[in-house]
C-alpha cells in the first residue's frame, strides 16, 4: 500500500495558512505555491539513487556521490499543476517536465483528458506528479492511469492540499503510489471542494476569477 506523507514543518504549515486566505492576491499567492512547493521537493526526493563518481578535490582524488543521471521527471496536471513546477526546479534544475491536461467536468466532477507529452525517456524516471489540489481523487488516478500506460513506474504524488476522500481513492487505484501533501484537510463539499481547502487553485493562480 502507498503511503501518506502529511508535512508538518512549521514553515510549510504557515506558507499553507497563507495560502488559505483569501485575501491573499495572485502574486502572493503564486510565490507561495512554489516555496512550497520546493521545500516538499526536499523531502519527496530523499530516496533518488546515488551514484559514485571519481573527483578530485584540492587535496585528493575520492569517490563522491551525485544524484545518477536520468533521475526526476516532474508532471504538472494542468493547469494548476504548473504553479508548483518551477520550485521543485529550484531544487532539481535538471529534472525533465512532461505535461497533464485534465479539468474536471463541472457537472459530473469527472476529468477529461485534453494534453499529455512527457520526457522521451520518462518510464527511465522517477516521476513526481503535481497538482495542488486532491480532491475527489479523480484527477489524480486519471493522470498516473496515462502515465503508468507510457511504461513509467515509479511514480510519486505530490499535492499542497488533500481531502481524505482524495487520498484513499488514490491509495485504492494506484497502491504503488506514495503521495505527499502539504496538508491534510477535513472533508469536501458539495461542490467536491476541499474543505476547509483555498478555493480554487487554478483561479487564485493564474488570477482568472
Ligand atoms: C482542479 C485541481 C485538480 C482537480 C482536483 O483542477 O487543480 O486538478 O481540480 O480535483 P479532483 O481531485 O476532484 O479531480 P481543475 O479541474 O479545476 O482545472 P484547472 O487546474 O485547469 O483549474
Ligand atoms: N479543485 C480546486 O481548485 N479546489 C478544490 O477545493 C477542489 C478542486
Amino acid at each position: 500500500m502507498g503511503k501518506l506523507h502529511v508535512f508538518d514543518h512549521p514553515l510549510i504549515q504557515h506558507k499553507v495558512s497563507m495560502m488559505r486566505m483569501k485575501e491573499t492576491v495572485t502574486k502572493d499567492f503564486r510565490e507561495l505555491a512554489n516555496e512550497i512547493s520546493l521545500l516538499m521537493a526536499y523531502e519527496v526526493t530523499r530516496d533518488l539513487p546515488l551514484e559514485s563518481r571519481e573527483i578530485e578535490t584540492p587535496i585528493c582524488k575520492t569517490k563522491a556521490n551525485f544524484v545518477a543521471g536520468r533521475s526526476i521527471g516532474v508532471v504538472p496536471i494542468l493547469r494548476a499543476g504548473l504553479g508548483m513546477v518551477d520550485g521543485i526546479l529550484t531544487l532539481v534544475p535538471n529534472a525533465k517536465v512532461g505535461h497533464i491536461g485534465l479539468y474536471r467536468d463541472p457537472e459530473t466532477h469527472m476529468p477529461v483528458e485534453y494534453y499529455c507529452k512527457l520526457p522521451v525517456d520518462a518510464q527511465d524516471r522517477t516521476i513526481i506528479v503535481v497538482d495542488p489540489m486532491l480532491a475527489t481523487g479523480g484527477s489524480a488516478v486519471a493522470a498516473i492511469d496515462f502515465i503508468k500506460q507510457r511504461g513509467c513506474k515509479d511514480i510519486k504524488l505530490m499535492n499542497l492540499l488533500a481531502a481524505p476522500e482524495g487520498v484513499k481513492t488514490v491509495m485504492d487505484a494506484h497502491p504503488d503510489v506514495d503521495i505527499y501533501v502539504a496538508a491534510l484537510d477535513e472533508k469536501l463539499n458539495d461542490h467536491a471542494y476541499i474543505v476547509p481547502g483555498l478555493g480554487d487553485a487554478g483561479d487564485r493562480l493564474f488570477g482568472t476569477k
